[in-house]
């Protein structure tokens, strides 16, 4: 049953958190493992002693509104979570896919806890809009840290991949940058239906637009490099088995959710273009870096403005559950 009042919405969005933070500990625990650089090994071994904290601090939370934690065992495998959950089972190949898939992760927890920290306002609790806070900070700040190693994490990936043949390997960045807009245009598609009316529904439909152009950008070079059609169609299946799949399957069902989920999906480009760019960049080819660069500045215009817009996103999520703020 949906949660009928603040109280019961909190609860549900905290039992989410904690899910979210079950699986971010069973990513961060494997990270070290193909983090490709030991700075950034040490990186993933640090976050994952934050997560265990984050996950203490959201069950205390939840214990606290009176949730025991055995019932917190059930809804685990609960519902709310789903798409995230499916997203963080999956499993990258390379430092850099991995790379690109934690910081979608972190910006994907930022969003839950920026939901958490507008519920909490409403509901009136100090004390988890307190934590939530806290927490979001350590979201934002190992997000940044993952920012800062990409230069690491190509060279890593370049050094451990097949062919050895930069101008291939462009080839299979482009045809994976072809495929994430594929899955962007259809996550933006299937929101239209969710998000309602107002500014962030706008900012929607406008990157939606964007996207297909992104994709006309992506496409034009692939031909220039000889990617054929062929190709393209096996980089949609490749994209199954980077298991980034999961993160498709399941729409999200609330505006906030919705916005979350939009949010996280932008660093997920911003990752794969960030690598785009600078493999382009070795391969000597000027215009797919141009190229990568100038859709990179897009994506993270987009982040930008869904993240100007969580207090319309909880509100357009209270309202159609028809659920009134405490204060
Ligand atoms: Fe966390
Ligand atoms: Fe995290
Ligand atoms: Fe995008």
């Amino acid at each position: 049953m949906p949660p009928s009042d603040i109280q019961e919405q909190l609860v549900k969005h905290l039992t989410d958190m904690h899910a979210i933070e079950v699986q971010a500990e069973a990513q961060m625990k494997a990270a070290p493992k193909m983090a490709g650089t030991e700075e950034l090994a040490r990186i993933y071994e640090q976050h994952e002693r934050e997560t265990e904290e984050h996950k203490r601090l959201v069950d205390e939370r939840l214990e606290a509104l009176g949730q025991s934690p055995s019932k917190l065992k059930d809804v685990v495998a609960g519902a709310g979570a789903v798409p995230f959950i499916l997203f963080a089972k999956s499993q990258p190949d390379t430092p850099g896919k991995l790379a690109t898939h934690a910081l979608s992760y972190e910006h994907m927890e930022q969003a839950g806890y920026e939901i958490l920290i507008r519920e909490a306002e409403r509901a009136g609790d100090e004390e988890t809009r307190e934590i939530a806070r806290r927490i979001r900070d350590q979201e934002i700040a190992m997000a940044e840290r993952i920012e800062s190693h990409f230069d690491e994490t190509v060279e890593a990936s370049l050094r451990d991949q097949s062919p050895d043949d930069l101008e291939e390997q462009l080839v299979k960045y482009l045809a994976d940058a072809h495929a994430i807009e594929s899955q962007a245009i259809g996550l933006l598609q299937g929101g239209e239906k969710i998000i309602g009316e107002g500014e962030l529904a706008k900012a929607m439909s406008d990157h939606l637009d964007e996207t297909r152009s992104h994709q006309a950008s992506v496409e034009s070079r692939l031909e220039a490099l000889g990617g054929s059609p062929n190709k393209l169609k096996d980089a949609g299946l490749r994209l199954g088995a980077l298991n980034w799949g999961g993160f498709f399957k399941a729409q999200p069902d609330t505006p906030a959710k919705l916005a979350a989920f939009a949010y996280a999906f932008e660093f997920l480009e911003v990752g794969a273009y960030e690598q785009l760019r600078r493999v382009a960049a070795r391969a000597g080819d000027s215009e797919t870096e141009r190229i990568a660069s100038a859709i990179l500045t897009d994506e993270r215009a987009a982040a930008a403005t869904i993240a100007a817009h969580w207090d319309d996103a909880v509100d357009a999520t209270l309202d159609t559950r028809g659920i009134a703020a405490t204060r």
